[in-house]
């Protein structure tokens, strides 16, 4: 089959392409950056360098393939994720329509259906075509994001262990920390990329009629369960996850010079899960676990870790 693969050599994307490459697919891999080529190539895909954003691009790569996967790159610096979000999907479902492609594999999020102004996905409805929507837990790589968190080093490390564990575990060193407006004991489905593009290699040779959701996780744990394990990993089994108020988060995000709508965007997100709705709906779909595990994933987080 000729598959397209948007996303690059992303999370997601790279384990996808190279899965079906070795399923003896025909994949081309769309980056946005000619630097990334060679890469490509290396995998044995095809690339084609252009942006989600050039419609004309997009028509002309899909152009003869019999399957894409179709996925939005989230942006921080967009001022509105909502209206980027949308412009993004009117995009892939102009140039799907132009291509004529029979058999799309969308990228969501388990809780993308609750927030009305980032959900893009109806953005296919109209498609004469057979499309799935995957709807992922959280990914364990967002721990790459709280690398610093974790490390606690600086003198916002310092602040925040005095402000949140306190000066016993300062003067103990026992700092570092995870945080957001989800955690504590918070129930969570964190999810693999790895086993997200073994559920998208899946889907992407089906042909169901109608439009079908597929949630997708590896482990179900409480966020605290999750920062014991990552904390484990690199030497810091004291390590926590501190439950913020969505004001406290909203709060940290515009000290961090996050733009105030997009902030909102991703305070409302993380209340979502706060809230537990993601967890009853991916319960309800009751979908089979994959099977890299946290633990698994801590392996190559500690060398990172170590390497910073
Ligand atoms: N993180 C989570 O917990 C979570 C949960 C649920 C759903 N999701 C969804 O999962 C997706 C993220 O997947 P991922 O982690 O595999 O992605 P990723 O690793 O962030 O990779 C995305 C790649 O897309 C490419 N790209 C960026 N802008 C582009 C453009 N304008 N045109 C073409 N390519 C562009 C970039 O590579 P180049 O520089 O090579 O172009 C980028 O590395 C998002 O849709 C997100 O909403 C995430």
């Amino acid at each position: 089959m000729k598959i397209i693969v948007t996303g690059s050599l992303g999370n997601i994307s790279k384990p996808l392409a190279e899965t079906l490459v070795g399923r003896g697919h025909d994949v081309t891999v769309i980056s946005s950056d000619p630097k990334k080529q060679a890469a490509i190539e290396t995998i044995g895909a095809k690339p084609a360098i252009g942006s989600i954003a050039d419609v004309d691009f997009l028509t002309d790569t899909f152009k003869g393939a019999d399957a894409v996967y179709a996925m939005i790159p989230l942006s921080f610096t967009e001022p509105d994720l909502g209206d980027y979000l949308r412009r993004m999907a009117q995009n892939y479902a102009k140039a799907l329509k132009a291509a004529k492609t029979k058999r799309t594999v969308v990228m969501s999020g388990w809780a993308a259906d609750l927030i009305k102004s980032e959900n893009v996905e109806n953005e296919f409805d109209d498609l004469d075509a057979s499309i799935t929507i995957m709807r992922p837990g959280s990914f364990y790589t967002n721990f790459y994001q709280s690398m610093d968190l974790i490390k606690g080093n600086g003198l916002i490390g310092k602040f925040l262990t005095l402000r949140y564990s306190g000066l016993w575990a300062l003067l103990t060193g026992k700092t570092g920390l995870l945080m957001g407006n989800y955690g504590g004991e918070d129930r969570i489905v964190f999810v693999s990329p790895k086993d997200i593009a073994d559920a998208v290699a899946e889907e992407l040779l089906l042909q169901p009629e109608k439009t079908t959701i597929r949630y997708v996780g590896s482990e179900e744990m409480t966020c605290n369960e999750a920062a014991r394990i990552i904390g484990t990993a690199v030497g810091k089994p004291w390590l926590k996850w501190i439950l913020l108020s969505d004001k406290e988060m909203l709060q940290g995000l515009k000290m961090a010079k996050v733009p105030e709508k997009l902030a909102k965007t991703l305070v409302e997100m993380q209340a979502a899960m706060h809230g537990g709705k993601p967890l009853e709906n991916f319960h309800r779909n009751n979908p089979k676990m994959g099977k890299v595990k946290l633990a698994d994933f801590t392996k190559e987080f500690a060398v990172a870790y170590h390497q910073k």
